[in-house]
């Protein structure tokens, strides 16, 4: 897939590649799942300014609150249900340029207007997704979809 950079989107570009070049060094010999989701969520919050970026860790058959940063929000979410779950659900990346129009968005705060969603597999399962959430509309594209899901393939190793 061929992405064409504008000024603006090459930004963005340039901070996913400036992730994907020093997590090596973050995560080091580090082997603890915690450990490394939290330093990852830091990562993507300090470089982005994302509102909300977190784990949703698949635990009992159900979605579960692990690392994150920003505001507080809901500790379970079940399969198929939201933006998360939905993702989880059709083992794919969801894009949601307006939580209000996705039917059973789940508001953890009011806040949020848009969403990206992004399993994490281990051996072709589902085994975590990372959500992040924006005060915009439309934060999020499939240049974002892109990147995170490389993001994804390559730390999915060390959760
Ligand atoms: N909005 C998500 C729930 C998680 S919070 O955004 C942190 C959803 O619909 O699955």
């Amino acid at each position: 897939m061929e992405i064409k950079i504008s000024p603006e989107q090459g930004a963005k570009n340039d901070k996913y590649q400036f992730i994907l070049q020093h997590l090596p060094a973050l995560i080091g010999s580090e082997t603890d799942a915690v450990a490394n989701m939290a330093n990852l969520v830091a990562l993507l919050k300090e470089s982005f300014g994302f509102f909300w970026v977190g784990f949703y860790i698949v635990k009992d058959n159900q979605l579960v609150l692990g690392p994150f940063q920003g505001p507080v929000a809901c500790t379970r979410i079940a399969f198929g249900k939201g933006v998360c779950g939905g993702a989880w659900a059709q083992k794919k990346t969801l894009v949601v340029e307006d939580v209000h129009q996705f039917p059973g968005h789940i508001a953890c705060s009011e806040h949020s207007k848009s969403e990206v969603v992004v399993p994490v597999f281990r051996n072709g399962e589902v085994i975590a997704v990372l959500d992040i959430d924006s005060q915009e509309f439309a934060t999020f594209d499939s240049e974002d979809a892109v990147h995170l899901e490389k993001l994804m393939e390559w730390f999915a190793p060390y959760m």
